[in-house]
């Protein structure tokens, strides 16, 4: 794992984005993208840039189940107002968290990261080591699948929604297989709450119990920390 540290969020998207930006001279064609509040900065470079995605296609990493996509919280929300509106892809694929047949919806989305070979992976981080949806115990060999979220993300979302009974209690995420399947990975974290999550990362065992150490096993991945989470390195 290369470690890129920085001094804050703002620095951190930069990074992110002069690399996205060089990869797509480079014939970078399928993003795989994420929510959450750190890659916020990234996509603010992302829009403010004179860069076209209008020839790639964008493959997110999850969505609740149960929120229609154009529920205010939902992760297609999300990724509508801080990217795809400014700049659209030719194809954005987000899970379908309403589908009638999740278990259909997770063999479809297989199918599509399948068909478009990700090139650059977009990551952020959980308190838990969580990296998509999938929590502590997820088999590495997983595809996309339905989750069942834990108290702690429950807790770490929360400030999305009104009350923590609004959050759902499910999603569909690519599994940490489809994640590795990723030509390149850039993952970032910031803010001490993320300090223990990337020690455990960087220099922890590779252990299902922490499912970002699967990233160890990857030949290709950039960290962007800034100082309070790099602390414990
Ligand atoms: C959520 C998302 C993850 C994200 C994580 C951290 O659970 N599913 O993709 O990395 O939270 O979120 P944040 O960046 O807001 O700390």
């Amino acid at each position: 794992m290369e470690i890129i540290r920085v001094a804050n969020a703002q620095e951190g998207g930069k990074k992110a984005f002069e690399i996205i930006k060089e990869g797509m001279t480079k014939g970078v064609k399928v993003l795989g993208l994420a929510t959450g509040s750190t890659p916020e900065t990234l996509y603010a470079e992302l829009r403010g840039s004179d860069l076209d995605f209008s020839n790639m296609t964008s493959i997110n990493l999850d969505e609740y189940v149960g929120l229609d996509e154009n529920d205010a919280q939902s992760y297609r929300t999300f990724m509508k107002e801080n990217l795809f509106n400014a700049k659209p892809f030719k194809e954005s694929y987000v899970p379908n968290g309403k589908a009638e047949d999740i278990n259909a919806e997770t063999k479809r989305y297989d199918t599509i990261i399948a068909e478009n070979p990700i090139d650059i992976q977009i990551l952020g981080i959980g308190q838990n080591g969580h990296i998509g949806f999938n929590e502590p115990g997820t088999p590495f060999d997983s595809h996309t699948h339905l989750v069942e979220l834990t108290e702690s993300t429950i807790n770490a979302n929360k400030r999305f929604f009104d009350k923590v009974e609004d959050v759902p209690t499910q999603a569909i995420s690519m599994g940490i297989a489809s994640i590795n399947t990723a030509k390149e990975i850039i993952l970032m974290a910031y803010g001490e709450s993320k300090a223990d999550a990337i020690q455990a990362m960087v220099n922890g065992p590779v252990t299902e119990e922490m499912p970002a150490s699967s990233l160890q096993n990857h030949v290709n991945v950039v960290v962007i920390v800034d100082e309070a989470a790099a602390s414990k390195l």
